[in-house]
């Protein structure tokens, strides 16, 4: 039976800058409350209606719950271990997949469906001949090993936006790794070889404020952005940056007054480890200094408190040379990454 609202009116309408700012990993989930099937519905949709290669519907989901599935403790074996509690409190998860033989069987059907639709025109230089003799042939002749990266591209733009609906309609979302047993899901579902699972998506109500203790830092935009040419920075205007505050979709970030607090009144409720982890004194000076992250005053402030905390851990120098060497392998400035030495 259907339990979608009495009328669309019912349905929240968040604005999407506002969505965009307002959503977070969620990582406390009510387990005491089961979202709606019409919102799973709703989040699903916003997965299916997103942006895909050719029209060819590439991305697929399973969506369980701890109640009703039968593959239940073959899932939880898989999940990476910092994720478990998380997939036993939260009330859906969805498991994203990818079929690469989308890229191979449904090119014509999928190219064809947007031409009817009138997406794809003559205007663009599209012709029947050229796209069923070259376009379509040349791109079905890719080894599966590229149309995987670019169909796992379109699956990420999918759940993006599926998040985004979460959060529009009040529900928490996190994205979940589920490293602990590599190709576990896979056979766990009986995947046929030429489907892809994704990422794992946990969905349901918040424990945790809804803000979940601020928006999380990230670079600053110049340093993200280039115009023009790479190396360039893209200056961001204050005044829209202004704004943009003004719309929600920059908020203040983490942490907010009390987080810390409600982590570990969190902890004390679900009989967990309290507290947050600490970085050794040298990191967290390293890394709130840098010029490359956008960090504001109340996470400045932040650093320095925790400078401040008695047995912050030490910086394993042992790890200085692994690090190192990983760093450098990949050409990566190691002084700007590692702390200085002790
Ligand atoms: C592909 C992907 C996988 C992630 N996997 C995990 C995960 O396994 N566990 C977890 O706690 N968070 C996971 N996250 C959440 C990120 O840690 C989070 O996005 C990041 O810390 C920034 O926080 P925000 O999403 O609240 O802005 C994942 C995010 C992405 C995009």
């Amino acid at each position: 039976m259907s339990d979608a609202p009495q009328s669309a009116a019912a349905i929240p309408d968040m604005p999407v800058l506002e969505a965009i700012g307002n959503r977070r990993s969620i990582r406390y989930f009510d387990p005491e409350k089961k979202v709606e099937d019409w919102k799973i519905q709703t989040i699903l949709q916003a997965g299916r209606l997103a942006s895909c290669q050719g029209n060819i519907n590439a991305t697929e989901a399973i969506v369980v719950q701890k109640e009703t599935c039968e593959l239940w403790d073959e899932i939880e074996e898989c999940v990476s271990g910092f994720n478990v509690q998380i997939i036993n409190q939260c009330s859906h998860l969805v498991f994203w997949l990818t079929n690469l033989n989308a890229w191979y069987g449904r090119a014509v059907d999928g190219l064809g469906s947007v031409a009817l639709a009138g997406g794809m025109t003559k205007y663009h230089g599209w012709n029947y001949d050229f796209t069923m003799t070259q376009t379509i042939p040349r791109l079905m002749s890719f080894p599966t090993e590229r149309t995987e990266i670019l169909l796992r591209f379109e699956s990420g733009q999918a759940v993006a936006q599926s998040m985004l609906c979460g959060t529009g309609l009040g529900v928490g979302n996190i994205l979940i790794a589920f490293g602990r047993k590599p190709g576990g899901i896979e056979k766990a579902f009986g995947l046929p070889p030429h489907y892809r699972f994704t990422w794992g998506h946990a969905i349901g109500y918040a424990k945790e404020d809804e803000a979940a203790g601020g928006q999380r830092p990230r670079l600053k935009f110049e340093k993200l952005f280039h115009k023009d040419a790479f190396g360039t920075p893209y200056e961001p205007d204050p005044e829209l940056e202004l704004l943009l505050r003004e719309k929600e979709m920059i908020q203040p970030q983490g942490p907010l007054p009390g987080r810390i607090e409600e982590i570990d009144n969190l902890a004390a409720e679900f009989g967990r480890d309290a507290g947050v982890l600490h970085f050794p004194a040298r990191e967290v000076e390293r890394l709130i200094n840098d010029e490359d992250w956008d960090f504001d005053d109340a996470i400045k402030a932040r650093a320095a408190e925790v400078i401040d905390i008695e047995g912050l851990p030490d910086y394993p120098d042992e790890m200085r040379e692994t690090f190192s060497a990983l760093l450098q392998e990949h050409g990566i400035d190691t002084n700007k990454f590692l702390p200085p030495e002790a």
